[in-house]
């Protein structure tokens, strides 16, 4: 499986810095067998969509979505309004919106299978909290997330799904999850996988680590069994370090 390298913009490129990342992102040299996608706030998908392929990134991503594909819920955005921007992929059950906004994994179920049925991948974030984690509870919270949250969600097809493993202590801290404490929780990731979809499809399903890579050590997560690849925050807002990062993921 080809490995998948995504930055998640989260809420700090407008159109404007957006259209600015992009331009410079293109002076990037990047590795021919490596996905690479961006995640973009809902505003700057405009400015991304026209753009972002010319810079070497295929795959157009967002961070959010509502499981309707129209009504009455102001403020939201439809997987059908995605669509139409032509994205691939997006994000849905991040821990910032499980802690801000109160997000649970119920929603998150609704908003993954939705994306699936616009024909978008939807991928799921899971991971334990610090305090979860002291408990040695990490293997529990990840699995009971995952049966709650691909309620409903298919493990085949185009829109298959992909998991990203971001521990919450590992987001945005400096601290990552050792490789070795990666390969173990995603192990587990893929035998929910299997025991749901099947091995045939399991295999298919991409199973991403994110929470504080970086150029340095994307490369030993990038080569450690069942990492597909790497959800990256504050690495991916300069287009040179993700540029790097892309590089060092894929040594050529
Ligand atoms: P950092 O790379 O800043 O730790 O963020 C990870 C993340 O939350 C990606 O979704």
């Amino acid at each position: 499986m080809r490995k998948l390298v995504i930055a998640n913009w989260k809420m700090y490129y407008g159109p404007v810095k957006a259209g600015a990342w992009i331009r410079a992102f293109r002076r990037e040299r990047l590795p021919k067998d490596l996905d690479i996608g961006v995640a973009v706030p809902h505003v700057s998908l405009a400015a991304a969509r026209s753009s972002l392929g010319r810079a070497g990134v295929p795959l157009l991503g967002g961070q959010d979505v509502f499981w309707a594909n129209d009504g009455a819920y102001t403020g939201e955005i439809s997987p059908a309004m995605l669509k139409e921007f032509g994205l691939s992929f997006c994000l849905v059950g991040h821990s910032e919106r499980r802690v801000n906004l109160g997000e649970t994994d119920e929603m998150v179920a609704k908003k993954a299978a939705a994306l699936q049925k616009a024909g978008i991948q939807p991928v799921v974030c899971v991971g334990e909290t610090d305090a979860q984690k002291k408990k040695g509870e990490t293997l529990k919270v990840v699995r009971a997330q995952l049966a709650a949250c691909l309620q409903g969600v298919k493990g085949d097809g185009a829109a298959r799904p992909a998991i990203a493993y971001e521990p919450v202590w590992a987001i945005g801290s400096g601290k990552p999850c050792s490789p070795l404490d990666a390969k173990n929780v995603h192990e587990a990731i893929r035998e929910v996988l299997v025991k749901k979809y099947g091995k045939a499809s399991a295999q298919e399903i991409r199973i991403l680590y994110g929470g504080s890579v970086d150029p340095r050590n994307v490369a030993e997560y990038v080569s450690t069994t069942h990492v597909d690849g790497v959800l990256v925050g504050s690495s991916s807002l300069d287009p040179r370090a993700f540029g790097m990062l892309c590089r060092a993921a894929l040594p050529a």
